[in-house]
Order: C-alpha cells, then structure tokens, then sequence
C-alpha cells in the first residue's frame, strides 16, 4: 500500500503510549482538562463544501479544533451546523474540500482511501444513532466481526461485559432494547481498544432512561480505557458529562468552554 510520509499504518497500534486510566471520579465527577493534555487529533481551517446546482452549501467553513488524550469532548448546535459532517471528516469516513487533519504523528490531510481505511479500521471507534447491528448475528458475534480482525482487541465477551451486556450475549439484535442494542454497537465500537471513540447523536433514539444508561457507558469508557472521545448531540443538558464543549453554527465553532467538572450521567435531567 503506497503511504503517504509520515504515514506508518503498518505498524501496530501503540496504545501504551496513551496516557493511563485516569483516576476514579470524585462524588461530583473527575475536574477538568488538564491543559497539558496531549493533542491527539486536530484539524485545521477544515471547509467542507457542497455545491448544489447554482448554490454552494458551506457545511464546515473555517473549523480548527483538538481532541486531547483522555479527553471526553461534547458538540453541541442545531441541526444542519455541520456536526456530523464534522465527525466524519475527523473519523476518515467522509474528506474535507480544503484543510488540514492530523492524527498522531499522522498527517491525513492528503490521505489516500487505502490509508483511511487503515486509519478507521485501527483507531476509530464509531457509534451513531441507528446501531447498524447485523439481525442474524448475536451481541457476541457482532463485536467478533470487529475483534477478529484488530490487532490487540479486547474479547467480545470482556466487550460486552464492560457495557453490562454479560447477561446478554447470545441474543440477536430484535431480542435486545434499543439502548441494549446500543451498547453492544458501543462494545463493537471499543473492543479494538481505538484512541478515538466517536458517537454521533449515541442517544438520539433512546428514551431518557435510556439515554443516561448509554451516556454512563460512555462516559466510563473514556474514563477507564482513557479513550479520547467526542460526543455530537442536539440535547445541551447531556454537554455537562464534558471536559469541554463546542458549539457549531453555520459550519463554525460559535463557542467552546472547559468544564470545571464533569457531572455524572446519572444526575443529568432533561
Ligand atoms: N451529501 C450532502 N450533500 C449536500 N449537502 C449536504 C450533504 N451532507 C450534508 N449537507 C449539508 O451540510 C450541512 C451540514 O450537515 P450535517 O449533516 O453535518 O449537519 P448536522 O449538524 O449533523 O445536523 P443534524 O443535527 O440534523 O444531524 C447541512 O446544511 C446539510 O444539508
Ligand atoms: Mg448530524
């Protein structure tokens, strides 16, 4: 496979070079970014431009961003912002009309689609709002679909049993509740153990009950595992499980703020 420089997707993920498990959250939840954090993946003045007939769609103009090691990050903005449009772009599922990505040591920016293939296949962890289960596969078989080809995944079982699903595994997809559903697509998400975790609208088709069971896998996935994480949601109360937040309007960062603490999902009400 040609590589781009600076492009080394042939050697094994290194995940002891991610920073450990942070510590356990305090009763009120874990304190903020610590503004050292090491930067993981960024991108910059990243436009993402469709041209429709006479009229051109701006749906990224101008975004700069970092998602930090350990990180859980938080985007907020009203529907057709350009978060999702956003998200794959940093998970190498879609490409910018013009801008930088990095991940890593890795420049992405002129990555050709063998080289984000490799990019997703090894270190990106997608969940999104329709869970994209295989109906006549088990929870255990949909993640081993995942885990039989990484290089240093987790079991399926040990996958599904960090989303509470131990209990669980040799059901099939339309034997399991949509938030169920949900955390096995977030154990297929993890189980190749990805420094990036990305969950586009993960509770946009769950009750609130619900919603607050995935949110609180994810939030200990970043947590424990230390995978750095973004969350795109339409709801602004799930925004105070971040270490930070970022508001998209008009494909632009509108604001971002730090968190002096992340509240637990548990607490969250909406
Ligand atoms: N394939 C496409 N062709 C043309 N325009 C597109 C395409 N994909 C997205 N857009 C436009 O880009 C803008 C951003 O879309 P995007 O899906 O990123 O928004 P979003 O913030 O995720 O919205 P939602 O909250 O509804 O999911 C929108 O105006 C959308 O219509
Ligand atoms: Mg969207």
């Amino acid at each position: 496979m040609p590589l781009a420089p600076g492009l080394h997707f042939d050697v094994p993920v290194q995940l002891d070079s991610r920073p450990g498990p942070r510590p356990p959250a305090g009763a009120l939840g874990s304190t903020a970014t610590r503004p050292a954090a090491r930067p993981v993946l960024s991108c910059e003045a990243l436009h993402k431009i469709y041209r429709m007939g006479e009229v051109d769609v701006r749906a990224l103009d101008g975004v700069d961003l970092v998602l930090h090691a350990g990180e859980l990050l938080v985007l907020l903005g009203p529907s057709g912002s350009g978060k999702s449009t956003l998200l794959n772009i940093l998970g190498g599922l879609d490409v910018p009309t013009s801008g930088h990505l990095r991940f890593e040591e890795h420049d992405l920016t002129d990555a050709s689609d063998d080289e984000l293939t490799q990019y997703r296949r090894r270190y990106v962890g997608f969940v999104f709002q329709f869970y994209n289960l295989i109906p006549s596969l088990t929870a255990r078989e949909n993640v081993a679909l995942v885990t039989d080809i990484a290089v240093d995944p987790l079991e399926p079982e040990e996958a599904l049993e960090l989303v509470g699903l131990k209990d669980r595994m040799d059901h099939f997809p339309a034997q399991l509740s949509g938030g169920e559903q949900q955390r096995v697509a977030i154990a297929r998400a993890v189980a190749k153990r990805p420094p990036l975790l990305l969950c586009d609208e993960p509770t946009g088709a769950l009750d609130f009950r619900t919603g607050i069971l995935v949110l609180d896998v994810i939030e200990r996935i970043n947590r424990e595992l230390g995978t750095a994480t973004a969350v795109i949601t339409h709801n602004a109360p799930i925004a105070e499980i971040a270490d930070r937040v970022i508001t998209l309007g008009d494909g632009r960062i509108q604001s971002e703020r730090a968190s002096e603490r992340r509240a637990r999902p548990a607490d969250l009400r909406w």
